[in-house]
C-alpha cells in the first residue's frame, strides 16, 4: 500500500487525504499513518491544510516501496526485506528460508558491518553500493546449483549493457568487471540434501556509487565503481529492478529450458575463455588454456593438450 501512496505523490502536485483515500479504498487514518511512515523513511512530504500532501523529495535509501514502482517481476521481490544496516543479508536470507520464506524473497540492506565474499573473505560493503540476496528453491540437484551464480553474473552483464551502456566481462566463476577491475561480486551459498536442493541464497554486491578514494589497500588496483565508469552518479533503486527483472527472465529461462541462455551469455562475454590462467583449487593449483565452458558451468582448461575441467576455485588470468 506505500507503494500505491508513493505512486499517487509522485503526479508532483498537492494531493488530498480524500483523495488519496478514495483512489485506494483505505480510510483516512490509514493514510495519514502511510504519510507518517513514509516521512521516518526520510521522504520529503509537505503537508498543508485545505491542500493536502506534495512530495518534495524522494528518499535516496532502496525502500521496498521504491523498488516496487513499476517492477515487473512475477516472482522475484514480491517480498522485500528491508534494512538500513545488516551483518550479511545472505545471512538474513538463510533464516528467511529456515522459517518458509517463498521462493524470489529478496532482502536488501543500505549497509553490510559483515558481508560475506567467496572464500571465507571478507565483503566492503558501505552505504554506496548496492547489496542484496535473494532467496531461491530450484527444482535441481546440488550439483547443478554453480551454474546459479554464473546465471547472476551474466543477467548483470546484460543489464548493465543494455540499460547503462556499460560492457562488463565475466570472470569465471563469477566477478564482474571492467577494465579488469570488479565491479561486481556473487555469493551464491546452497542447503541441500543428495538429490535436491533445498534452497540457494543468491548473494549480489555491486560497487555503484563509490568513489576512486573509497577503494583502498588491495581494492585500489582491484576494484572500481559504475560512478568511476560513467563519470556520474547512478540511480541504485532503477538499476536493482532493471536487474531483477532481467535476473527473473534468465532463472526462469533456466528453469524451463536449460543452461544454454547463461552459458552464451557467459561464453560470449568470457573474460576467461581463450587466456592461459591458473587456477586455484584446494590447495592446488593448475595452470592451462582456458578453452570452453562446458554445459555444466565448468571450466575447461587445456593442460598438456588434456581438457579437464574445474568446478570451482580462484583463478589469475595471464593475457595472451
Ligand atoms: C565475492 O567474493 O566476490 C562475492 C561477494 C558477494 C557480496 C554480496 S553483498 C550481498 C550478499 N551478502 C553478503 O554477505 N555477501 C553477498
Amino acid at each position: 500500500m506505500k507503494t500505491k501512496v508513493v505512486e499517487l505523490l509522485l503526479g508532483g502536485q498537492y494531493i488530498s487525504g480524500q483523495e488519496i483515500s478514495n483512489k485506494l479504498g483505505i480510510s483516512r487514518t490509514a493514510v495519514w499513518k502511510h504519510i507518517n511512515s513514509l516521512k521516518e523513511d526520510g521522504y520529503n512530504i509537505d503537508s498543508q491544510f485545505g491542500k493536502g500532501y506534495k512530495l518534495l523529495q524522494v528518499n535516496k535509501y532502496l525502500t521496498p516501496e521504491k523498488v516496487k514502482i513499476g517492477l515487473k517481476c512475477k516472482v522475484f521481490a514480491q517480498k522485500i526485506i528491508y534494512y538500513r544496516e545488516v551483518e550479511s543479508t545472505n545471512d538474513e536470507i538463510k533464516r528467511l528460508a529456515e522459517k518458509g520464506y517463498h521462493e524470489g524473497t529478496l532482502v536488501i540492506a543500505e549497509k553490510q558491518t559483515m558481508g560475506k565474499g567467496r572464500l571465507g573473505r571478507s565483503w566492503i560493503s558501505p552505504p554506496t553500493g548496492l547489496w542484496f540476496s535473494i532467496l531461491l528453491r530450484p527444482p535441481i540437484p546440488p550439483r547443478d546449483a554453480p551454474k546459479l551464480s554464473l546465471l547472476a553474473a551474466a543477467a548483470l552483464q546484460e543489464t548493465l549493457c543494455k540499460e547503462f551502456h556499460i560492457q562488463t566481462k565475466i570472470k569465471w566463476p563469477n566477478d564482474l568487471l571492467v577494465n579488469g577491475k570488479k565491479i561486481c561480486g556473487i555469493l551464491t551459498e546452497m542447503k541441500g540434501e543428495m538429490d535436491r536442493v533445498s534452497y540457494v541464497v543468491m548473494g549480489v554486491g555491486i560497487n555503484v556509487n563509490q568513489e576512486v578514494n573509497d577503494f583502498s589497500g588491495e581494492l585500489l588496483n582491484t576494484g572500481t565503481s559504475l560512478r568511476i565508469i560513467k563519470g556520474k552518479e547512478i540511480d541504485r533503486v532503477v538499476l536493482l529492478r532493471k536487474y531483477l527483472e532481467t535476473l527473473e527472465g534468465f532463472y526462469l529461462d533456466y528453469l524451463e529450458n536449460g543452461f544454454d541462455r547463461t552459458r552464451e551469455a557467459c561464453v560470449k562475454n568470457s573474460h576467461t575463455l581463450g587466456n592461459t590462467i591458473t587456477i586455484f583449487s584446494g590447495d592446488q593449483k593448475f595452470t592451462g588454456k582456458a578453452v570452453n565452458l562446458g554445459m555444466d558451468g565448468a571450466l575447461i582448461l587445456n593442460i598438456e593438450n588434456k581438457e579437464v575441467s574445474f568446478y570451482g576455485g580462484e583463478i589469475s588470468t595471464k593475457k595472451d
